[in-house]
């Protein structure tokens, strides 16, 4: 076991900057975490030098009331776990560029982090202290769902694992997003999408599950989103009343949630032998995908786990900490890892089955 328990996390790949300290990459300190997607709400998506801007601005009282919640000082830190990539330039070199310097003037390790590895690792986070013996079992089928990326992964350890299914165009968070625009809700839409479909009807509007009776492991979500323009297009003046959009989001918001749990149901029959699957990422948040994935695990008998509080969903720098912790336990040479801030790693070169 290494001398490495605790771990400052800083997370800044998109619109939020946040920072967290997590012991042995479980139990969560403080986190806290700022977000800007407020301001880009009307504009319907992030606006990179906007969100960079405001990172600069908040990046120093993140850290300071971080490290005030933890009840730590910089000297109890063992080290500065940081998202390197992939994600927003800009908003990448703010936390890095504060990771780097952190670590130079305290005289810490500097562990760089894949985004998506840390949302891989958000189900072990817990707020109760020394979880272990709740610590999921590997092989595990990790259903990475959020705005960018779409995957299932087969791993069977923290650092091993391949990537065994991908979207072939849009993620499932964009598909939210999307369909959230056309029906005139803000940005991000996932949640809001998600809040006017709960007093919806989601048989009054049937969308076609995409790759329904393929036996891939792909997903696809553009067409779902064209049906939608249609439907509302078809739907004209009506589309306008309240009770119309509910019902199309929560068709639509079904028809999302079917297409990832069947493919998870494809992913468990081609490897049999997995102990947990896991859904991780800003739409693992979703009630409806949550009620069909424990479905899914009760119909087969296998325990499905999502992160245990909604915050460690979307992006949050505890997930990076915790990432940077196993990272290390299982690759002490991560330790001395020269840092490369990348806007497009794919996590399929950092992970090895
Ligand atoms: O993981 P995340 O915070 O950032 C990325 O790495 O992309 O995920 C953000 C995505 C957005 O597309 C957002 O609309 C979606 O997660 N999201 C949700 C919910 N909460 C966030 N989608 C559906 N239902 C939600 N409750
Ligand atoms: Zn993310």
């Amino acid at each position: 076991m290494l001398p490495f328990v605790l771990l400052l996390g800083i997370e800044t790949s998109c619109d939020e900057t946040s920072v967290a300290v997590v012991r042995d990459g479980r139990d969560v300190l403080s986190c806290i975490i700022s977000s800007s997607k407020h301001d880009f709400e009307t504009v319907g998506g992030v606006i990179p030098e906007e969100a960079a801007r405001k990172q600069l601005e908040v990046m120093l009282p993140v850290l300071e009331k971080s490290l005030h919640d933890a009840n730590v000082s910089p000297q109890d830190l063992d080290g500065v776990a940081v998202t390197s990539g992939p994600g927003l330039l800009g908003s990448l070199l703010v936390g890095t560029t504060a990771a780097r310097t952190l670590s130079a003037v305290w005289g810490k390790p500097l562990i760089p982090v894949h985004h998506t590895l840390g949302h891989l690792s958000s189900v072990w986070l817990s707020e109760l202290k020394n979880d272990v013996a709740n610590d999921p079992l590997f092989p595990i089928l990790t259903l990475s769902v959020s705005g960018g990326h779409t995957d299932i992964w087969y791993r069977t350890s923290h650092t091993k694992g391949s990537l065994i299914g991908s979207t072939k165009d849009d993620a499932a968070g964009e598909a939210f997003d999307k369909g959230a625009v056309q029906l005139g809700l803000g940005y991000p839409g996932g949640p809001a999408l998600s809040r006017l479909a709960e007093s919806g009807d989601p048989t009054v509007y049937k969308f076609p599950t995409p790759l329904h009776g393929d036996s891939s492991i792909d997903f696809s979500f553009s067409g779902l989103k064209t049906s939608l323009k249609y439907l509302l297009r078809d739907l004209g003046e009506k589309a306008h009343d309240p009770m119309c959009l509910q019902n199309l989001a929560a068709g639509y918001e079904l028809a999302i949630c079917k297409h990832l749990t069947e493919k998870l149901e494809v992913a468990l029959l081609r490897f049999s032998d997995v102990k947990e699957i896991h859904i991780v990422g800003g739409v693992s948040a979703n009630r409806t995908l949550r009620d069909n994935a424990h479905a899914l695990g009760t119909r087969k008998s296998i325990a499905v786990r999502f992160p245990q509080n909604l915050r460690f969903c979307t992006d949050n720098g505890a997930m990076i900490a915790s990432a940077g912790y196993f990272l290390v336990q299982e690759k002490p040479e991560m330790l001395h890892a020269q840092m490369k801030t990348s806007s497009t790693v794919r996590l399929e070169d950092v992970l090895r089955s």
